[in-house]
């Protein structure tokens, strides 16, 4: 791929829903998942089998997977914390499984009710399913820069979690600004870190909004190499155990900002401006 090229990985579905106060039926959800798959994104995060418990709003997981229209060339991934997880997606035919560590202590207990180590135990047998299987497996570190229970993360232990993840197999690994109060000078820092550890190549940014800094995080991201992030069209999102945390960056932001610096995403602007317009109509009034 020419370095010019960035793909957006769209977290609507999954990022964005998992967090809207009021219950979205299985109907509409397939009907964003639809929209979103004629944008012309090469990855879609659709869901995640996850406790119902815990997340209540996406305990229709298996219904809106059955549900979707899949379109050739996209592929359709979904979040599994552990083995339970990882065989109901395989069941309802996800193409990419991803697990989700946090560089942070208290977050990954109030995330996933276990320590980092835990997880990372948890996560084992899981990656080698996927292996076994074939099937892409993505990584996630949550609260690379700021926790919401503990403050400034430091960058040394998100290089840790990137790594740990990286020896488990993930093809790449997310770092998510779960609270979207990173500044980008800490977020640089924490980037020098985690590539020290990993080469750019297999590092995505999932940067959220709520400090209205996600562009200018991007921006960083870019300029250290990175060329995969994460957005959430309307920029829906948030997560339930993070407080305070707003949407994901909006995917029309970042398109718009991409093209503005000389990338290309091979996005439908018109497709994706009625898909995030969808999208919007499905934000809870605040
Ligand atoms: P636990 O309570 O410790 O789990 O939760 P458990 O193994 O003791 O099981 C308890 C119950 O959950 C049992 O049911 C299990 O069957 C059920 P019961 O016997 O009580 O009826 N269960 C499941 N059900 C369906 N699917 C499963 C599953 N696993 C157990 N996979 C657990 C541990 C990890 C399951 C729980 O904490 C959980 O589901 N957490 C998910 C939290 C979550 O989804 N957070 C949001 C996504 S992460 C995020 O948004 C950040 C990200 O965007 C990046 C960023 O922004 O930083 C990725
Ligand atoms: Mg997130």
């Amino acid at each position: 791929r020419p370095s010019n090229h960035v793909t957006i990985v769209e977290m609507a579905p999954r990022d964005g829903l998992q967090n809207e106060k009021r219950l979205i039926g299985a109907e509409t959800k397939i009907e964003l998942v639809d929209l979103l798959s004629d944008c012309g994104f090469e990855r879609i995060e659709v869901t995640s089998f996850v406790s119902p418990k815990w997340v209540p709003q996406l305990s229709d997981a298996a219904d809106v997977m059955a549900g979707i229209k899949r379109k050739p060339g996209v592929r359709y991934a979904v979040l599994t914390p552990n083995m339970q997880g990882f065989e109901a997606a395989l069941a309802a035919g996800a193409d990419e499984v991803a697990i989700f560590a946090s560089a942070s202590e208290s977050f990954s207990v109030r995330n996933i009710n276990c320590s980092i180590a835990e997880s990372i135990e948890r996560f084992r047998p899981v990656a080698a399913a996927s292996r076994d299987r074939g099937i892409p497996l993505r990584g996630y570190v949550s609260c690379v820069v700021e926790c919401p229970y503990e403050g400034a993360v430091p960058p040394a232990n998100a290089a840790s979690v990137a790594r740990q993840l990286q020896e488990l197999g993930c093809y790449e690994v997310s770092l998510g600004d779960t609270i979207g109060r990173g500044k980008p000078e800490a977020v640089d820092r924490m980037l020098e870190a985690v590539l020290a550890a990993l080469p750019a190549s297999m590092l995505a940014g999932h940067f959220h909004d709520t400090s209205g800094r996600a562009l200018d995080n991007i921006g960083v991201a870019l300029d250290r190499g990175l060329r995969v992030f994460d957005a959430a069209a309307g920029g829906l999102g948030g997560c339930p155990f993070a407080p305070g945390a707003k949407g994901n960056v909006d995917t029309v932001s970042v398109h718009r900002y991409l093209a503005l610096h000389g990338f290309e995403t091979g996005l439908d602007e018109e497709k994706l401006a009625h898909a995030a317009a969808f999208a919007s109509s499905l934000r809870s009034p605040v």
